[in-house]
């Protein structure tokens, strides 16, 4: 079975209104043949109606970079999984490295996010990764395991996760530093991650279930890595910022 390969965008605190727009427009302009891959943009949540709007009828799929568990309440400075369907968003990023060590987001927020996305009827794209100093020393696939076990901890419980989930393998020490893992490393963990979906769900899930890899994703290097057997998409952030890289990434078989 093959997976159909993703490239998401991840604008993080970038952009304003206007810049928005045209960026979605041009990437949107460049988006036809029926061989290129899912595209999604995660904009700030200020802008997800505008992008919405410029999308139209576009095939661009619209994401949002984080979400509450809650439906709504006295959550301060928070957005439930309902505002964002309402935004017109398919997809939510969910424990992305930034969330987790800026933020303080642990595994268990994230289990009860992911949870609470797909009771909205909603798609979790669930980031893991080490940090440099946990690689350095050896602990990689112990950290991306715990990461697994605690984040989807509902989804394992019930047996059960939708096969439209997506997980995102970003090493932290890739992220921003214009430091890529190599297609190899990446290979090894994105292995492992879908052998641990295969423990836990079953063959049929983890052949169906897309692993993207993040983490200094550009032009030059998505070829390699997309070539990988187990690496299904990415999810770029600074590259993504710019419709000229970002669309040679969309194009990475051309
Ligand atoms: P980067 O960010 O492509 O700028 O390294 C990736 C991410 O944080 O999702």
């Amino acid at each position: 079975m093959s997976r159909i390969p993703m490239i998401a965008g991840n604008w993080k605190m970038n952009l304003n209104r206007d810049e928005s727009v045209r960026l979605v427009k041009a990437i949107a302009g460049t988006i036809g043949p029926m061989d290129d891959p899912e595209v999604l943009v995660a904009p700030p949540f200020t802008v997800l109606s505008v992008v919405k709007e410029a999308i139209g009828q576009g095939k661009i799929l619209l994401g949002a970079q984080n979400v509450h568990w809650e439906l709504e309440g006295a959550y301060t400075g928070e957005i439930s999984p309902a505002m964002l369907k309402e935004a017109g968003c398919t997809h939510v990023i969910l424990g992305h490295s930034e969330r987790r060590s800026i933020f303080m987001e642990t595994d268990a927020m994230i289990d009860r996010k992911s949870k609470a996305v797909v009771e909205m009827g909603l798609i979790p794209i669930v980031c893991i990764g080490e940090t440099l100093e946990q690689r350095e020393a050896g602990k990689t696939f112990e950290i991306i395991q715990g990461q697994l076990d605690g984040s989807l901890r509902n989804f394992r419980e019930n047996k059960g996760m939708p096969s439209t989930a997506v997980l995102a393998y970003e090493p932290v020490w890739a992220i921003g530093t214009g430091r890529t893992a190599t297609p190899q490393q990446a290979q090894e963990v994105h292995r492992f991650v879908r052998d641990w979906l295969r423990s836990q769900f079953g063959q049929g899930l983890s052949t169906a279930t897309r692993i993207l890899y993040g983490g200094s994703v550009k032009p030059d290097n998505i070829k390699e890595l997309m070539a990988m057997p187990d690496i299904d998409g990415a999810l770029v952030g600074g590259a993504s910022l710019k419709a000229d890289s970002f669309t040679r990434i969309i194009k990475f078989r051309a």
